[in-house]
């Protein structure tokens, strides 16, 4: 393709993310969008993108020939249908996660982004926070030998958000948004990363710590991975306490435990008789939970050097796919098989 990205960005909140991934990587910014005109004001004046960039309707992106690469950062249940458009109309697309609430949406998304000819990426980002990166490598060189044992949380408390993100019909308040599957996914998808995809899932939930939602707050899930790899995820929107995504691998040789918003990791290696050292090796790592810089720079690199993606629309796909089991078997109190086939 043509070497140079031209990028448009449709939602400008969150969505300011991706534009300073793209500003990042020095990509030139043709036109940015927000339904709300306030919004998008206020992200043209701080970004200094001239009003001439600024639209309130995306179809002006659609229809713009020289985009080739669009952001999409709008509520979940909108990714189906914009995204669709936007393949339709030849251009890369960076959705931001969840890819969809529903089987119906992200089964649909898969097949048109397997039928086109464009790059389509799931903005999964905490597959490049520095400290999941660790994790991964200190896995795939086998510094922590077998993986046995794989366990992660989201635990964000959503009360100070409440008030202005989930009322009066608020896309976040949808029952289908569950804070499993909105929020959770980043567990469930750091977890796949790691330790591939969950073949069986078990779950509770409760609802206690924030009953303005109308879904569980607290889901805790149990899960069979291949190789006969436990593991677990556990999502509280209404905890009381600082934003954490724990997580700790278990291997046969060592044990790493670490975080998104932590400037260290404990990583534990066992001696050549297999002992663990009393205290762990403190590991220091960069704290960047939305990397977005490195995220449009792995996207833009596909797209220039037409390598795979990341996270295309199949892994954002099967990562709904096994929330979605989660949250089924926390409501039938039943063993789910996630279902992958799209
Ligand atoms: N990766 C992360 O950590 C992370 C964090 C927050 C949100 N998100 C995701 O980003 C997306 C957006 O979330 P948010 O927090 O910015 O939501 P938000 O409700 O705060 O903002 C959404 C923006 O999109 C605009 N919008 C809605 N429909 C539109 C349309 N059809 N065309 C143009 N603009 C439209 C709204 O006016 C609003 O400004 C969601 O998919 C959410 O799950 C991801």
């Amino acid at each position: 393709m043509d070497k140079k990205l031209v990028v448009g960005n449709i939602g400008m909140m969150f969505g300011m993310a991706h534009l300073e991934g793209a500003m990042g990587y020095d990509a030139e910014i043709a036109l940015i969008c927000d339904s709300n005109p306030e919004t998008l004001a206020a992200a043209g004046k701080k970004y200094n993108i001239p009003e001439e960039k600024w639209c309130t309707d995306y179809h002006d992106i659609i229809n713009n020939k020289d985009i080739n690469v669009v952001s999409v950062a709008i509520p979940d249940q909108q990714h189906k249908q914009v995204c669709i458009e936007l393949l339709n109309a030849g251009k890369h697309v960076l959705c931001e996660k969840p890819l969809a609430l529903t089987r119906e949406d992200i089964d649909e998304i898969v097949r048109a982004a397997e039928a086109s000819n464009c790059k389509f990426m799931v903005g999964q980002i905490c597959r490049f926070t520095p400290s999941f990166e660790k994790a991964k490598e200190l896995i795939d060189n086998g510094t922590l030998g077998e993986i046995y044992f794989v366990e992660s949380e989201y635990a964000h408390d959503y009360m100070n958000i409440v008030k202005t993100k989930f009322g009066d019909g608020n896309w976040r308040a949808d029952p289908n948004r569950h804070g499993l599957i909105g929020g959770g996914c980043h567990a469930v998808d750091l977890l796949r990363w790691l330790a591939g995809d969950p073949e069986e899932v078990f779950a509770y939930g409760t609802h206690k710590a924030l009953l303005t939602v109308p879904y569980d707050d607290a889901t805790v899930a149990i899960m069979k991975f291949p190789n006969g790899v436990a593991g677990k995820v556990f999502v509280s929107t209404g905890c009381k306490r600082d934003y954490t995504m724990r997580t700790v691998i278990y291997g046969t040789k060592g044990t790493l435990i670490c975080d998104n918003t932590s400037p260290t990791m404990q990583l534990f290696v066992a001696d050549e008789n297999g002992v663990a050292p009393e205290k762990p090796e403190i590991v220091e790592v960069e704290v960047n939970n939305h990397n977005a810089i490195k995220e449009f720079a792995v996207f833009a690199d596909a797209i220039i050097n037409d390598k795979p993606v990341l996270t295309d629309a199949r892994e954002g796909a099967k990562t709904v796919a096994a929330c979605l089991a989660i949250v089924e078997s926390s409501v039938t109190g039943k063993i789910v098989k996630p279902n992958y086939e799209f």
